[in-house]
């Protein structure tokens, strides 16, 4: 019998070099299924390489990385995608040129399960479409074209393509980057929501705002190395992160 996995993700002196510099310098972490886990610190500190590691888009310097209590150096994205790993992009990603429904297809045949794409598009597939797009409030603007979305519409559609999939573990980089608090708050309801379905959510973000609400544990880095690993709280009194990330802006998240 194999003993209980007991981390859906760990990671084991993770690091990237880049020539002379540590984008990832050596990250210990272990992430349970179900939680949810937010990543700050500022431009440059090596969050979304450290993505990159993890989704297998780039290889490690050193280290290792366990998926579900298995080493996953070496396997690529796809075959990650296909044991349950999804991820979004910084820079808001989709075929422009397509419209919503079609992307959302493309997205649903590309997957499925399988290791190769389905050649048809059925019924099935159709009303799982038009159901998942219904949930992200994008059923209305299934016809329109993606580079004619507001950007709140494709970044929702961005998260929608990869839910659909039903992952164990979801990484968005910098869901709500860009976007107007009344818009920030559309996306905390919705990622409120992906956490009751128990999914596995860890997601990069700036806007601290959107951390607080969402995430259970809070993660910082700092020149390619975890600073600070605990309660989201507790992240404004915390003089590291102060002095390197948030300077006189804790002051003003303590306010609140
Ligand atoms: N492919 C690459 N080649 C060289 N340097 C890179 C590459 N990717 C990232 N870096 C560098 O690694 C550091 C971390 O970048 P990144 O992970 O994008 O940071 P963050 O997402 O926290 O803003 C930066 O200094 C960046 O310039
Ligand atoms: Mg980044």
């Amino acid at each position: 019998m194999n003993s209980p996995v007991e981390s859906i993700l760990e990671c084991r002196g993770v690091s990237r070099h880049y020539g002379a510099l540590a984008a990832v310098d050596g990250i210990d972490l272990a992430i349970s299924a179900g939680e949810t886990v937010g990543i700050g610190g500022p431009n440059g500190a090596g969050k979304t390489t450290f993505f990159d590691l993890i989704s297998g888009l780039t290889a490690v310097s050193g280290g290792q990385i366990l998926y579900n209590g298995k080493t996953i150096t070496g396997v690529s994205p796809h075959q990650l995608f296909h044991q349950g790993m999804a991820r979004t992009f910084q820079v808001t990603d989709g075929f422009g040129s397509l419209t919503v429904m079609q992307n959302m297809l493309a997205s649903i045949i590309n997957g499925g399960g399988a290791e190769r794409p389905g050649l048809f598009i059925t019924r099935k597939h159709r009303d799982l479409a038009c159901a998942v797009l219904a949930d992200y409030g994008l059923l209305n603007s299934a016809d329109d074209l993606v580079s004619d979305l507001p950007a709140l519409d494709r970044k929702k559609l961005m998260v929608a393509t990869a839910v659909v999939h039903k992952p164990q573990i979801l990484l968005l980089d910098e869901p709500v980057g860009g976007l107007a608090p009344s818009e920030v708050d559309a996306f905390i309801e919705l990622i409120l929501g992906l956490r009751k379905t128990g999914i596995t959510i860890v997601f990069i973000e700036h806007v601290m705002r959107f951390l607080l609400a969402v995430a259970d544990r809070a993660l910082i880095m700092h020149q390619g190395k975890l600073i600070y690993d605990g309660a989201p709280k507790g992240i404004a009194a915390d003089e590291t992160v102060k002095s390197v990330y948030l300077g006189s802006a804790a002051d003003a998240m303590g306010a609140h």
